[in-house]
């Protein structure tokens, strides 16, 4: 089959990876990819938030299926658009999507199906979003309701922070994602994500893993998309994971089916675990990143197989085989990030890197230029590898990370410290 993947980050690397390895895959074309795909896929420039773009090109090129990466293609209703057009794809409609587009919608659907999550409140306006900060007191959590790439969710100590945030959302510095903002209950606890696939109607889950957001050693400092990743998460007991599945993904699904808008793709379930009860952080309606990375090195092959029959709503039949093993993924950074960085940084050393199924390093924002390898994103690189053990991945990811020569990038030398 001819497939077509959305999206250029170390995310879409890891599934071209995966899917590759599948005999069903003859041709493989990511839009817009990068240096490290393009080492092994076709890449096209394409706009991938446009549905008459991407339905046009999947024609062209006898593509047999999309697949999805990123969340604004989703939310833009690039599903929708290929539905129409009769071109098998794998990732939510627009209005399944909300689960991650809408913060408020997503509280709505979990008080409709009794799912565990912080208690909450959402306001149009600031003077009644300030009053009930005041009643509820700090720690408190203030969220734009809308996509702010990862950014506009205010973790506040003070009330003075969580004020500052409701200012900062209401005068507009998300844009329209913070035109409605979500006070939530600061919930304490282990945070882990599970990942399910659903067709519509079949739950199926694929794994579970932990990442390190913040951009310091010790899980300090501001901020991130994700400095790094493993998986299984020790915390994900299957008694955790049943919970989960019981309380809060079945329901959830369930009630999307109900309304109309069955949930077709990935959820990723965001989780804040404490004394074995899970209750719901968010969900995304895509892979993590850098979460898939670890996913995709455990899964290998069979994920396209998984993929396909989540679009074709055959999940009943679908299986899933687990090595008993582990993955880490070490995201490496252009120095400054997350706040303003270089870019074009000269990176060696990859060249010499084992590529096979336990050592693999996916591309996050690189470009070729002049036969050489430079640094175009913020995060750039994740070293990724497996082991019998969760030890034996990182030692094999930090003797990569170690032979890589990039003077212009940063890592974490301790992602999976909570676990080790
Ligand atoms: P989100 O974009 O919703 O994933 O939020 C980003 C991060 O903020 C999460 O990964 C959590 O670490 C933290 N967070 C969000 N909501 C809460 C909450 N209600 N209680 C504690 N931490 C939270
Ligand atoms: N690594 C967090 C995310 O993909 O949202």
């Amino acid at each position: 089959m001819n497939i077509l993947i959305l999206g250029g980050g170390g995310r879409e690397h890891a599934l071209a990876w995966a899917i590759q390895q599948n005999p069903k895959c003859d041709r493989l074309i990511v839009a817009p990819g990068n240096a490290g795909i393009a080492q092994m896929a076709e890449c096209a420039a394409l706009d991938i938030e446009d549905g008459g773009a991407v339905a046009s090109f999947a024609e062209e090129n006898a593509v047999d299926f999309v697949v999805i990466g990123p969340e604004a293609p989703l939310a833009a209703g690039v599903a929708d658009r290929l539905t129409a057009a009769g071109i098998l794809c794998f990732g939510p409609s627009a209005a399944a999507a909300r689960l991650e587009s809408s913060k408020s919608f997503t509280k709505e659907i979990c008080d409709a199906c009794a799912a565990p999550t912080a208690a909450y409140g959402h306001f149009n306006d600031a003077d009644a979003a300030r009053a009930y900060l005041r009643a509820q007191g700090a720690p408190i959590v203030v969220k734009a309701d809308g996509l702010a790439a990862g950014k506009g969710v205010i973790v506040a100590q003070t009330l003075a922070e969580a004020e500052a945030a409701i200012d900062d959302m209401f005068g507009g510095a998300f844009g329209g994602a913070g035109a409605e903002v979500v006070i939530e209950e600061f919930m304490e606890g282990e945070e882990a994500s599970f990942f399910v696939l659903c067709d519509g109607d079949t739950v199926l889950p694929i794994g579970t893993a932990q990442d390190h957001k913040r951009v310091g050693e010790g899980d300090t400092g501001p901020n991130t998309g994700g400095m790094g990743a493993y998986s299984p998460a020790p915390v994900m007991a299957d008694a955790v994971c049943d919970k989960a599945l019981e309380e809060i993904v079945r329901p959830t699904m369930a009630e999307m089916a109900r309304r109309g808008t069955p949930y077709r793709g990935v959820l990723y379930v965001g989780l804040m675990i404490r004394d074995g009860q899970p209750r719901l952080v968010e969900y995304n309606v895509r892979f993590g990143d850098p979460e898939c990375q670890v996913l995709m090195m455990r899964l290998g092959g069979q994920v396209l197989d998984l993929l396909l029959a989540c679009a074709e709503g055959r999940l009943a039949e679908a299986r899933v085989n687990w090595a008993e093993d582990h993955a880490m993924t070490v995201v490496m950074a252009a120095r400054g990030y997350p706040g303003a960085y270089e870019k074009g940084s000269v990176i060696s050393g990859l060249d010499a890197l084992p590529e096979d199924s336990t050592n693999m390093v996916f591309h996050a924002g690189t470009k070729e230029a002049d036969g050489r390898i430079t640094a175009s994103g913020g995060r750039v690189l994740n070293v990724t590898a497996r082991g019998a053990s969760l030890q034996e991945a990182r030692e094999r990811a930090y003797a990569m990370v170690d032979r890589i020569d990039w003077p212009g990038g940063f890592y974490r030398r301790d992602i999976g410290w909570r676990a080790l």
